[in-house]
Parts: C-alpha cells; sequence; structure tokens
C-alpha cells in the first residue's frame, strides 16, 4: 500500500459502515492489505475483497464468509458484472472510469463509503498525480441522482499523516440515520 501508512481501518469507514444493513456484503475494492474487508467482518458483515495483487488477503482464505477475487479493476470491463452489494467501500484508490459502475454496484437500500486523496495532496506527497487525486466535489458529482449524501468531506487532514483527501458516506435510499461520530 505506497500511498497508506495505516494498517488500521479508516475512522470514516469505521463510522459511516453502521450505514450497511446488518448481515449484508461489503465489497471492499482495491483492498489493499484488506483492513476494511477485516473490520467488516469484525462487524459481522460478509465481504468481498477485489484487488490485482492478493497476497496480502491470504490469510483471510481460510474465512468462509469472505470471497477474494484477484481483478484488474483498470482493465477491460468492470470484473464484477452487474453484482450489488450492502456496502461498497473504497479507500486511497481512484480509477475515473470505474466511478459510475461502483455507485452502481450499490444495492438498493445499501451504503458506499468512499475517502481518497483530493487536488491539493502534492503538497504533502504522494498520489500527486493529477489521475489519482479527486477534484472538488467530484464525488458529490459522482452519486447525485443515485444516492443520497449521507456526509461528506474535502480538504486537509493531519492523520495518519498531512494529505489533502475528499471523503462520502451516501445510501441508496431517502434517507438514513446518521451514525455518531464514534461507531
Ligand atoms: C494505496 S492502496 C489502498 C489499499 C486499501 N484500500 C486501503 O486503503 O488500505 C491501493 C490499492 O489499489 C490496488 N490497485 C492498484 N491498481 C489496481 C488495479 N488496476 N486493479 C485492482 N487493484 C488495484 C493496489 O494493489 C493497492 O492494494
Amino acid at each position: 500500500m505506497p500511498h497508506s501508512v495505516s494498517d488500521q481501518p479508516s475512522p470514516w469507514v469505521a463510522r459511516f459502515l453502521a450505514l450497511v444493513p446488518a448481515g449484508g456484503r461489503i465489497l471492499d475494492l482495491a483492498a489493499g492489505g484488506g483492513r476494511h474487508t477485516r473490520l467488516a467482518r469484525a462487524r459481522g458483515f460478509a465481504a468481498t475483497a477485489v484487488d490485482v495483487d492478493v497476497a496480502a488477503l491470504a490469510d483471510l482464505r481460510a474465512d468462509r464468509a469472505v470471497e477474494i477475487l484477484a481483478c484488474d479493476l483498470e482493465g477491460a470491463g468492470w470484473p464484477l458484472g452487474d453484482r450489488r452489494f450492502a456496502g461498497v467501500v473504497v479507500t486511497n484508490y481512484l480509477h475515473r472510469p470505474a466511478l459510475p459502475r461502483i455507485v452502481a454496484a450499490v444495492a438498493e437500500g445499501g451504503a458506499l463509503i468512499y475517502e481518497t486523496f483530493a487536488e491539493g495532496n502534492a503538497a504533502f506527497g504522494k498520489p500527486s498525480n493529477p489521475n489519482f487525486l479527486l477534484k472538488p466535489g467530484e464525488l458529490l458529482d459522482a452519486v447525485r441522482g443515485e444516492l443520497t449524501v449521507v456526509a461528506y468531506e474535502h480538504g486537509k487532514v493531519e492523520a495518519p499523516r498531512p494529505a489533502v483527501i475528499q471523503r462520502i458516506a451516501a445510501v441508496r435510499a431517502q434517507f438514513a440515520a446518521i451514525p455518531r461520530p464514534s461507531s
């Protein structure tokens, strides 16, 4: 995970995972070491972890509620077909052309939780390539007309290291209870 210095779950994901219907399946896209797959399992969700390199997920193979898919999310075609998930989690990863498919993968009543680097991050380190940096409001634009935004932030954070990030939690429902910051 070249752009992450933490194996701890993102506090944003930890908070907004409460939006996902209990017992559903979480799609952890570009899962890396699987920190959010592990969190999802600890919260009682099944999980599908997708990454082009699944080596760091090997220990999760013993868990029958975890599906591990070695897929190139940037190749021809979307590897998940029409599958829908109760929760879709994406952190520290951006492949712009996949955004519509990511939003479409959220099942009725389900939630999208997305957090990654944004324009301005180059001042603090990598990623600095504009292809990997969200533009202001880009996640809002991605869900507009599809999902209801529960929370959205864009700005500089200090932890786990100084960075400019953007994050969203949104549901395929009219509204949802807003999870408390500590949950
Ligand atoms: C910075 S890491 C983030 C990992 C995880 N989401 C997290 O926040 O802990 C980016 C991940 O994207 C994966 N990745 C990069 N290009 C990919 C591709 N074309 N298809 C699937 N996964 C890819 C990498 O293998 C890596 O695990």
